[in-house]
């Protein structure tokens, strides 16, 4: 079944919005497959954005993704990167329609709190990441199983 890449960034975790915007894609019948609090290194940005590197914003958004923790996500359901998508809104939160969450939530385009993957190549991509990323074990879902080991009591909430 189709999987999308779904982070609230940093603005988003700092605002506190993490529930609402889980909240949003639960309440419409998606799946919720694994979820991680991570500071993005600046080498996984890159790759993440790498599309966008040429762009003027583009130091701009590095600094930003990796200016606290995100939350990471995949869920899973038919039809849900286009569906993600929608409920997400424009990428400029001014120009998101009212009842998304970029358009209930957000001003900024630089502060737009929540990433979702923009195909089904791209959302499977971005959830298991690439064959060099599995080998060097770097892709969120990796970090996920290797946090979820038996901690020592210790380490224990
Ligand atoms: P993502 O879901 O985060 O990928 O957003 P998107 O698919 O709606 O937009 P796009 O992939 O084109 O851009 C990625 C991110 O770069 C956006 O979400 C913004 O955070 C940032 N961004 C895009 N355009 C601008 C811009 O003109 N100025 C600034 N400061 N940031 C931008
Ligand atoms: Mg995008």
């Amino acid at each position: 079944v189709e999987e999308t890449y779904i982070m609230v960034k940093p603005d988003g975790v700092q605002r506190g919005l993490v529930g609402e915007i889980i909240s949003r894609f639960e309440k419409k019948g998606f799946l919720l497959k694994g979820l991680k609090l991570f500071q993005c290194p600046k080498e996984l940005a890159e790759e993440h954005y790498r599309d966008l590197k040429d762009k003027s914003f583009y130091p701009k958004l590095i600094n930003y993704i990796t200016s606290g923790p995100v939350v990471c996500m995949a869920w899973a359901g038919v039809g849900v990167v286009a569906s993600a998508r929608k409920l997400i809104g424009a990428t400029n939160p001014l120009q998101a329609e009212p009842g998304t969450i970029r358009g209930d939530l957000a001003v900024q385009t630089g502060r737009n709190v929540v990433h979702g993957s923009d195909s089904p190549e791209n959302g499977h991509r971005e959830v298991v990441g690439s064959g060099r990323e599995r080998q060097e074990n770097r892709q969120w879902k990796g970090r996920i199983r290797k946090s979820t080991k038996k901690k020592k009591d210790s380490e224990s909430i």
